[in-house]
């Protein structure tokens, strides 16, 4: 059967550029694009785009219905510095649209489901270089503790309903073309905009702080090349570690003034340090690259070059 695509969240910052890409592969017409609000013209203009609540079990049965969906990216979700700001309001959003969305893949309403995880369901006690697939976790912060309870039910619906979701826990996703959504990584990403507008940045993270870090292209890549897998290479069902590159803000700067040498920047952690510090330094994903063949494509030099063309080409 030919595949119909609905992605939920198209608008945000992974959503866009992978609607594009899922438009580009399987046509625009074969990928229905929806969110709470309108995104940029690129992507209501490339293809169908529906307003929809992914808390709303019966539209998005409705959507589902009425374009023969069969496969559905779960892309929205309230984010780790955001969900510490509204902690009800991102338990409900984050756990009700994946129970929907399971649920219906339960009822053989739908085939295969892409739900992304992320670093923060690691906490404190997880072991912080390499942290290994299966280890300690403790999340503290909202965020984390939805997408590990979020894994779990993954994994149950899998084992015991037969449901095909699959799930990469993405770590800091950096990109130009649409703004973050109010993660912890996002100092990444601004600290190429003001380098570019005002050659200084003010970090909000420490600046020996080291997270896990990745370039969009690799995260579309990788989303892409999970859900195309063969269901038998999938072997882990509720989520893979996945990983491109670690780095702290000072080497983002040192790497920025290789382009652009005046380049300063200062630091002034706020709220957001104490969750970076629950977070691991970097990942082992092994497992992703033995299973389903990931490879990554983009390292730090790569990152800061495609950075800081693309913020400027996108500019005008
Ligand atoms: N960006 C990252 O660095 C990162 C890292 C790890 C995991 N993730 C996960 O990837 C997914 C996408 O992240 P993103 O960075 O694109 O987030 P984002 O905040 O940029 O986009 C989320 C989108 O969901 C939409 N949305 C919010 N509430 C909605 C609702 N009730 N119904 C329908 N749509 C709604 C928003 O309008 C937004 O367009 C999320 O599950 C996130 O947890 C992202």
């Amino acid at each position: 059967m030919a595949k119909k695509i609905l992605i939920i969240g198209a608008c945000g910052q992974i959503g866009t550029e992978l609607s594009l890409k899922l438009r580009e592969m399987h046509g625009n017409d074969a990928v229905v694009a929806s969110d709470i609000r309108e995104g940029d013209a690129e992507l209501m203009q490339s293809g169908p785009f529906e307003i929809a609540d992914a808390t709303d079990a019966k539209l998005i049965e409705s959507l589902i219905d009425k374009y023969e969906i069969n496969e559905v990216y779960l892309m929205a979700a309230m984010l780790s510095a955001t969900a510490e700001k509204a902690p009800m309001k991102a338990w409900s959003l984050n756990m009700d649209s994946l129970f929907h969305i399971l649920n219906m893949a339960k009822a053989k309403k739908i085939e295969k489901v892409f739900w992304p995880s992320s670093i923060a369901v690691f906490g404190p006690s997880t072991p912080k270089e390499n942290t290994p697939q299966s280890t300690i976790m403790e999340p503290t912060t909202v965020y984390g503790i939805s997408k590990q309870t979020g894994e779990r039910w993954c994994e149950y619906f899998h084992k015991k309903y037969g449901v095909d979701v699959r799930s990469i826990r993405y770590p800091g996703i950096i990109s130009y073309k649409t703004l973050p959504g109010g993660g912890t990584t996002d100092y990444a990403i601004e600290i190429f905009h003001e380098a570019l507008k005002k050659g200084s940045y003010t970090s909000f993270l420490d600046k020996d702080t080291a997270l896990p870090m990745m370039f969009m292209d690799d995260a579309i890549k990788a989303t892409v090349d999970i859900m195309e897998a063969p269901a038998g290479d999938i072997k882990v069902r509720s989520s893979y570690n996945l990983s491109a590159m670690s780095f702290t803000p000072e080497s983002l700067a040192a790497e920025i003034r290789k382009h652009i040498p005046d380049f300063s920047i200062d630091y002034a952690p706020d709220f957001r340090q104490e969750i970076a510090d629950t977070w691991p330094s970097s990942i082992d994903d092994s497992r992703a690259r033995e299973d389903w063949g990931w490879e990554h494509n983009f390292d730090i030099e790569k990152l800061t070059t495609e950075m800081l063309e693309g913020i400027k080409a996108h500019a005008v």
